[in-house]
């Protein structure tokens, strides 16, 4: 059993805190956010995510979990400490290390003993050390006896499905100058029984950049094809499939749709190419990744555009609004930019997500309506949009929902449903890389 610390209760915070507590750890979540840390104490979670409100409530009442604001309360008995704050984007694509740097200097003001601290925050190559100096520069400013090693520990977890993935990790990337402080932070995760890969601090911050670029880039790629796809009559998704069972390919993510969103790929890959041209360098692909990214969203309203005949004054339904299904999360969402593009336009538009409605009615336009299911979604509806393809979706009463809308047209941006369905259905129906049915 270890006394671990956790600084940060967004999604990585909170589900590392939690999952290293569910392996019998002690652990302190700390988060500046007063009323956070209040709500946590009462079981209120600050995001959805799918079994965490279970295990947070089961670990706090054994006592193995707790939540606090305090810096003096939680640092000096803790022997890890991980930082998981925010690492949101600047003006000009680089990461804002603001929040990183606060907590580094919070810790350092409370250090005692021999600490480990570890980066767990998407960070730019070189933080792991601007961390150290930081912390360095305090305690030598105090006089201070504590020592400390900083070990880079990126995450790998996808919302919707953390907790599976931490605790079933494909690998765990450790990052330190001492060797000797990465293998104790692999011993806090022995019983995941997973591959350990320890290196420097900066190789360790590439990999956790380079592995989500890659994962952006193979979406972009699909989408390119879509396109191709679309205008020589072949079917993207049966592409892709046949391409999946490749071994060297492999079948994941490359899904074609309306692009990637959510924290990570978006900012993560300009990030990337931020600090390419940074160096003096030129990142071609990272640069075609993106532009390839933001046209699968013009594209699919293009689509709407050319289905419709214009889109002012028409009503359009739009199932899904969250960036991808099981989280609540809208940030760098497909559906604000193509919602907003609609409104623009003069449509008409109303919305239905099964659990991104409270953030929607932040973040979307003012002039959209929020509806209550997908049925009134459809209701009067020139078009109906599926932007996140949720389960729900997929098992709806199409009979009903035809019956309510005024015409009889679907646009899919997520292939969820199957032309020939649709086809038998009288749908006018478009997805993104299939041939339509008209
Ligand atoms: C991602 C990484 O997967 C995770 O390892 C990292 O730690 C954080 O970023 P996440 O943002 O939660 O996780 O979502 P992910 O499931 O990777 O999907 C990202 C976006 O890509 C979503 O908008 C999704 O709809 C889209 N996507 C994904 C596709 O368009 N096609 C695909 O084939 C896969």
């Amino acid at each position: 059993m270890s006394s671990i610390c956790v600084i940060g209760t967004g999604y990585v915070g909170l589900v590392t805190g939690t999952c290293f507590a569910d392996l019998g750890n002690e652990v302190t979540c700390l988060d500046i956010d007063a009323a956070k840390i209040e709500g946590l104490k009462k079981g209120i979670l600050p995001i959805y995510e799918p079994g965490l409100e279970e295990i947070v409530r089961r670990n706090y009442e054994a006592g193995r979990l707790c939540f606090t604001t305090s810096y003096t309360e939680a640092v000096p008995n803790a022997e890890f400490i991980f930082i998981a704050v925010g690492t949101p984007q600047g003006e000009d694509g680089s990461a804002d290390l603001t929040y990183v740097e606060q907590a580094a200097s919070q810790i350092a003001k409370h250090l005692a003993g021999h600490t480990i601290i570890i980066n767990k925050s998407t960070v730019p190559i070189g933080t792991g050390d601007l961390v150290a100096g930081i912390v360095d520069r305090s305690l030598n400013g105090n006089r201070s006896t504590a020592t400390f090693s900083v070990v880079s520990n990126p995450e790998f977890l996808k919302e919707g499905s953390a907790i599976q993935d931490f605790q079933h990790p494909d690998r765990v990337v450790l990052g330190s100058t001492n060797r000797q402080a990465a293998e104790q932070v692999a011993e806090l995760y022995a019983p995941l029984s997973a591959p350990v890969i320890i290196t420097d601090l900066r190789t360790a911050e590439m990999i956790k950049y380079a592995s989500n670029a890659i994962l952006a880039t193979r979406i972009s790629f699909i989408n390119e094809i879509a396109q191709m796809c679309e205008a020589l009559s072949a079917d993207v998704k049966v592409v892709a499939e046949g391409m999946g069972y490749d071994k060297r390919i492999g079948p994941q993510f490359l899904q074609a749709g309306i692009g990637y969103g959510g924290s990570c790929f978006p900012k993560d890959v300009k990030a990337l190419a931020h600090m390419a041209e940074q160096s003096n360098l030129h990142p071609q692909l990272l640069l075609a990744v993106m532009d390839i990214n933001y046209d699968a969203r013009r594209f699919f309203v293009q689509k709407i555009e050319r289905t419709l005949g214009s889109v002012a004054n028409r009503v359009i339904g739009v199932w899904g609004l969250a960036f991808k299904p099981n989280t609540d999360d809208m940030r760098e969402a497909a559906s604000v930019d193509i919602i907003s593009l609609l409104v623009r336009k003069g449509a008409i538009v109303q919305v239905y997500d099964p659990v991104a409605m409270k953030t929607a009615q932040r973040v979307l336009p003012g002039a959209v309506t929020f509806c209550k299911d997908p049925y009134e979604c459809a209701d009067n509806a020139d078009a109906v949009l599926l932007l996140t393809e949720w389960n729900e979706f997929k098992q709806l009463d199409m009979e009903r929902v035809k019956g309510l809308m005024k015409k009889p047209v679907l646009l899919d941006g997520r292939n969820l449903y199957e032309p020939a369905e649709m086809g038998k259905l009288n749908f006018n129906y478009h997805s993104v890389g299939r041939p339509a049915v008209k």
